[in-house]
């Protein structure tokens, strides 16, 4: 039930929590939304401008690690459900600096869950009348990865409605709710490391918990580090486009919006306890995706066909590159009537079409002025 609740959504500044904090604060006008975030260079405000000044609507700047904090705003705005997105998410990045992945992934969720437990347990996990629920968004990247039996491509399996007509499944094999964690990045294994934090508060202490495993998300908004706004950036400045080893390397794509709708499902009818696999059924191989790309920001910058493709450049492959993601998501959608809704086609589109009529905020993340901005306001990070 939502009416008259209080949700602490972190890492709401970042890609995907600015998607969720804009339709939990418009469809719940009767509940409190209060956003946490560090505002760390992945977290931008002005991806909340149209929904900022909304009366349900509250954004503190704070550290997830920061317990004391944490626990004086648990109090103080009554909060009985948390949706935690607050991350590091960025592999190459974890490579580079595991110990801050550590830091937040793991010792910041770790935070919010005792701060939760010694607010919510002395009233039975139910402090003011609503229930509670602590709800931890994870990725597909804690199950390792998947073998590729099919490297030309087969027909798909499972196909939805959104499934796009070309789209080709390259194995036999999919992630499940049951499979066996096997993270091999930094990254992974700091999320798989909290996605264990939770589950042991839910088994040990009884806390009222969920978990949800994603694919790749994309859509509007995303720091251009990760592929497709890295890349659409690129093309549009004729810069080169480093593709990782031989560009075979497959991920399943969601666009973010329909990852926001799989949250406000699992977060009202989710079983505590229990685990969701979230996926698009929408395998790529990179090189596949990055012409697409190519093509897509060239026709819509009025560009000869295929202008661009020379600015595909194979680059040294990342360390302990997984070699595919695919997710079967047969869970969440019989048990919880969900469905993706965009074809990759439109995505994709969409997707094109919004970084390139928004240079003004591409510009602001890649030069770091926002950064400068909200240093002044907040003070140094
Ligand atoms: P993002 O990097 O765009 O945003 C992360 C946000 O967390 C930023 O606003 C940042 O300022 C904030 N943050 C970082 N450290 C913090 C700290 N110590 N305290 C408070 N706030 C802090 O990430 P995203 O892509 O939106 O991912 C959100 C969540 O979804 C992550 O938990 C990620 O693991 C998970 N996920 C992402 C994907 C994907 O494709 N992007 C897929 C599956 C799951
Ligand atoms: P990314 O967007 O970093 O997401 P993740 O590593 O979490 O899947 O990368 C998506 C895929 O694209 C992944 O296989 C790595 C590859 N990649 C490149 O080939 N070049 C790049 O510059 C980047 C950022 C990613």
């Amino acid at each position: 039930m939502t009416m008259g609740r209080t949700i602490l959504i972190t890492g709401g500044a970042g890609f995907i929590g600015s998607h969720v904090v804009r339709l939990f604060v418009s469809k719940y006008p009767d509940c409190r939304i209060v956003n946490v975030d560090k505002l760390t260079y992945a977290g931008n405000l002005a991806n909340l401008n149209d929904v900022s000044d909304r009366p349900n609507y509250r954004f503190v700047k704070m550290d997830i690690c920061d317990f004391s904090g944490i626990s004086s705003l648990l109090e103080e705005e009554r909060v009985d459900g948390i949706i935690h997105l607050a991350a590091e998410s960025h592999v190459d990045r974890s490579i580079a600096d595991p110990f801050t992945f550590a830091r937040t992934n793991v010792l910041g969720t770790l935070t919010l869950l005792e701060a939760a437990r010694r607010h919510w347990a002395p009233s039975g996990w139910n402090p003011y009348g609503n229930g509670c629920l602590f709800y931890h968004i994870s990725t597909d990247e804690v199950y390792g990865s998947l073998e590729m039996t099919h490297p030309e491509g087969i027909d798909p399996p499972f196909t939805t409605e959104a499934s796009s007509a070309g789209h080709k499944c390259y194995g036999d094999d999919f992630f499940t709710e049951s499979g066996k964690y096997l993270p091999h990045s930094p990254y992974s294994a700091s999320k798989a490391s909290s996605d264990h934090f939770v589950r042991a508060f839910h088994d040990t202490y009884g806390m009222p918990a969920v978990v949800t495993n994603c694919s790749n998300n994309y859509g509007p908004y995303q720091f251009p580090e990760k592929l497709i706004p890295l890349f659409i950036n690129n093309i549009r400045h004729r810069r080169p486009l480093p593709v990782y080893g031989a560009g075979e390397n497959v991920r399943d794509w969601l666009y973010v919006e329909d990852h926001a709708r799989a949250i406000d499902l699992v977060f009202h009818n989710g079983k505590a306890g229990e685990t969701y696999n979230i996926g698009g059924c929408n395998e790529w191989k990179n090189i596949d995706l990055i012409k697409i790309l190519v093509r897509t920001v060239d026709r819509l910058l009025g560009r000869a066909e295929d202008e661009d493709m020379n600015l595909i450049t194979y680059v040294t492959d990342r360390p302990g590159h997984d070699a595919r993601y695919a997710i079967d998501s047969s869970r969440i959608r019989k048990e919880l009537g969900w469905e993706p809704s965009l074809q990759f086609e439109e995505g994709i589109g969409r997707t094109v079409r919004w970084y390139l009529d928004n240079q003004d905020w591409l510009d602001g993340v890649t030069s770091g002025d926002y950064m400068k901005y909200y240093d002044s306001m907040y003070g140094n990070r």
